[in-house]
């Protein structure tokens, strides 16, 4: 979406500039939706975002590198500062994988690879309650698929 080369890496994952930040998500360690979590929410606290509005876009990120990490085959989630229409940070969540055959079913509460689960499924693959809270917890959210290339997500919240 925007040029990378003058991103700075920071770690083999991390690369980031005044502005922006790229996570790449290039492998099945689950536990890297944690390490992606920690540097939206610095970075969310740098760009003026509150405490609990840079929780919330950690908790985001975790979602989104959760799915890329579990359903995809890799990715890279990146987040910028930008000041129209109002300042915001803009996340997009790009990645080479399957794609989602109904993104409309895939963001409403409940429904996880493809179908609808039971209210109390206690499942280890999935609530399939990600998508849902992702929409919660941000200003504006489009979610596009391409079935057998991939998926991106691109979203807004808003500063302060
Ligand atoms: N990046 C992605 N690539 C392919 N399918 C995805 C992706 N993100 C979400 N999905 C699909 O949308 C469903 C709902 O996602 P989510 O709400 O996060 O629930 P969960 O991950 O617990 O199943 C997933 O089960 C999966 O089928
Ligand atoms: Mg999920």
């Amino acid at each position: 979406m925007w040029p990378s080369a003058r991103l700075r890496l920071v770690d083999e994952r991390v690369a980031r500039d005044r502005d922006s930040l790229r996570f790449v998500l290039a492998g099945k360690n689950a536990a890297d939706r944690f390490g992606c979590a920690a540097a939206v929410r610095t970075y969310a606290r740098r760009v003026g975002l509150s405490a609990k509005r840079s929780e919330e876009l950690a908790i985001v990120a975790s979602e989104l590198a959760s799915n890329v990490i579990r359903h995809a085959e890799s990715g890279a989630l990146e987040l910028r500062y930008a000041a129209e229409p109002r300042p915001h940070v803009l996340m997009v969540c790009r990645d080479r994988g399957p794609g989602i055959a109904d993104p409309d079913a895939a963001r409403k509460d409940g429904y996880s690879r493809g179908r609808v689960l039971p209210p109390d499924a206690l499942r280890y693959e999935g609530l399939g309650r990600g998508l849902g809270a992702v929409e919660r917890l941000v200003d504006e959210l489009q979610i596009e698929s391409v079935v057998g290339v991939g998926t991106t997500i691109v979203l807004k919240k808003w500063i302060p």
